[in-house]
């Protein structure tokens, strides 16, 4: 009897506290440390301290790319190298982008507009705000896809990349095998690697990147090759394959440990404001962003749906409402449950570029929080028995959310990441972008 009493007033805790959370009010001070590790997954605060890019031991890594310094700095180099865009939709493009055309180091790896253009674009502005539609190019036959690019930074943190996690073989595409072969590019996921080695494979041809023996001897990057890779016989070494590995290698080291929010984990009290303080308790707190933001780069392999806007509703190019990549994870595993679900992201140098969401629908990081704040799905095809119970009305007050606007803004905001951009690419060419254009705009001769 006594078990059965105890048992209904568990299950009533429990349905409760599912509807409303005690508020623990951010000024009455639990220790911000505290507090985290509350919510930490492993049960410490130590848990969101990220790695230091040297410290290889630490660095999460595929066993079939195991990181090394001469992996990591062939990759940095072909990451940025506009001279392997050798297979451009049109002569005029061969040789004007890379990879850093979507993921500009100084915009926190990510484009400085709403939509990335590589092949088939011109222009740079000052952080690839200003690349358009090449005259030469129609818009279908451009590198550019129908959703925002994610930053590339702490990527080492993704087991299953892209918006709807298709690539890796294991994590959450664990039991995922059968719909593998769906796709052209999922069939990958068979060589058992994980999810960026995975990608950046298909990466390579999607981006119209090629890399042979002779490309690698003409621009330079031979000697790098036989350094990264000396047990991989010669006849196959200079490759897409192996050049894929590389850059897979170097985005594993692309981590944002300087950021105040990391200062502060480390113990260094003074790294964040007041404000921040207050906006990183409600992350952990009553604004329950923790919940799926839990990983150490605060993302996570869960797929949620919160009815944001998509892409071809901003006025993207190569992309309309027919665009598969808007079903979300359900456009991958084929589940009608999986619908307009999308992963996680990570929350660091979000403050680089204006755009936000999947589809770029928010273009302040205030106005993010607001979204959060008012729970109102503003994607009128999404089914609301789609939308995430976790994404509902937050109360929070105009000064609460303030205060997490500057967690998110400063405290995640590691200033130091263009230490990550290598100073030239072994061609001497101009980077990101080597069309004219961009080359006017980034002062390169
Ligand atoms: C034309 C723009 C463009 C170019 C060029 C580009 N990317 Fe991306 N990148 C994207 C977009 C868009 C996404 C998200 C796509 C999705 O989720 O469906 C993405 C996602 C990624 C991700 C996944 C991150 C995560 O957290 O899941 C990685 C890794 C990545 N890109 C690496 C690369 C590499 C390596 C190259 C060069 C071979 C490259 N990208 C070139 C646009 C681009
Ligand atoms: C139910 C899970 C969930 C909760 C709770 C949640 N998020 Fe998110 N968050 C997501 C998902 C999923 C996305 C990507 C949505 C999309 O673009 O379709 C996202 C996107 C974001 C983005 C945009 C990142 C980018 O690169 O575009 C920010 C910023 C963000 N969340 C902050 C927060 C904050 C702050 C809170 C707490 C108020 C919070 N999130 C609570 C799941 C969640």
């Amino acid at each position: 009897m006594l078990r059965l009493v105890t048992l209904t007033i568990f299950s009533v805790c429990i349905i409760a506290s599912c509807m409303h959370e005690p508020r623990i009010d951010p000024n009455t001070d639990l220790d911000l440390l505290d507090q985290i590790a509350r919510v930490s997954p492993t049960g410490s605060y130590e848990h969101y301290i990220l790695p230091d890019e040297f410290d290889y031991d630490n660095i999460p890594q595929d066993p079939k790319n195991p990181l090394s310094g001469a992996k990591k700095a062939l990759g940095q180099y072909l990451f940025h190298e506009t001279g392997i865009a050798l297979n451009a939709n049109k002569p005029i493009g061969i040789g004007t982008y890379s990879c850093a055309s979507c993921h500009v180091a100084e915009a926190g790896f990510r484009p400085g507009r709403f939509q990335g253009i590589a092949d088939g674009g011109v222009g740079f502005g000052t952080l690839g705000d200003t690349r358009e539609l090449s005259p030469f190019y129609d818009e279908t036959e451009i590198d550019a896809q129908g959703i925002r690019p994610l930053s590339v930074l702490n990527t080492a943190f993704v087991s299953n990349t892209l918006w709807n996690g298709q690539f890796g073989s294991f994590g959450v595409n664990e039991g995922t095998e059968d719909v593998w072969d769906n796709a052209e590019d999922t069939k990958v996921n068979h060589l058992g690697l994980f999810g960026i080695e995975a990608q950046n494979i298909e990466g390579f041809k999607l981006h119209r990147m090629h890399v042979d023996e002779a490309v690698a001897d003409s621009l330079g990057y031979t000697s790098l090759f036989n350094l990264a890779f000396p047990e991989v016989p010669k006849e196959e070494r200079y490759n897409n394959f192996t050049a894929s590995l590389a850059v897979s290698a170097y985005l594993r080291t692309l981590i944002t440990n300087k950021a105040p929010f990391q200062e502060y984990l480390k113990g260094d009290q003074s790294a964040m404001t007041e404000s921040e303080v207050n906006g990183a308790k409600l992350f952990f707190g009553n604004a329950g962003c923790y919940r799926c933001h839990s990983n150490p780069a605060l993302g996570s392999e869960t797929f949620h749906a919160l009815g944001v806007k998509d892409l071809h509703e901003m006025g993207a190019l190569n992309t309309s409402e027919e665009d598969k990549k808007q079903l979300g994870r359900g456009g991958f595993t084929g589940l009608a449950e999986d619908l307009y679900k999308f992963k996680v992201p990570q929350l660091y140098n979000l403050a680089g570029t204006p755009f936000y969401f999947h589809g770029s629908s928010k273009t302040s990081i205030r106005d993010v929080v607001e979204y959060f704040n008012n729970a109102i799905p503003e994607n009128t095809l999404v089914p609301q028995e789609q939308i995430s119970p976790n994404f509902r009305p937050l109360l929070l007050t105009e000064q609460e959310m303030d205060d997490l606007t500057q967690f998110l803004e400063v405290s995640l905001n590691d200033p130091f990441v263009d230490r990550y951009k290598p100073p030239y690419v072994l061609s001497n060419n101009c980077f990101p972008n080597n069309d004219e254009q961009s080359n006017i705009d980034t002062n390169c001769e």
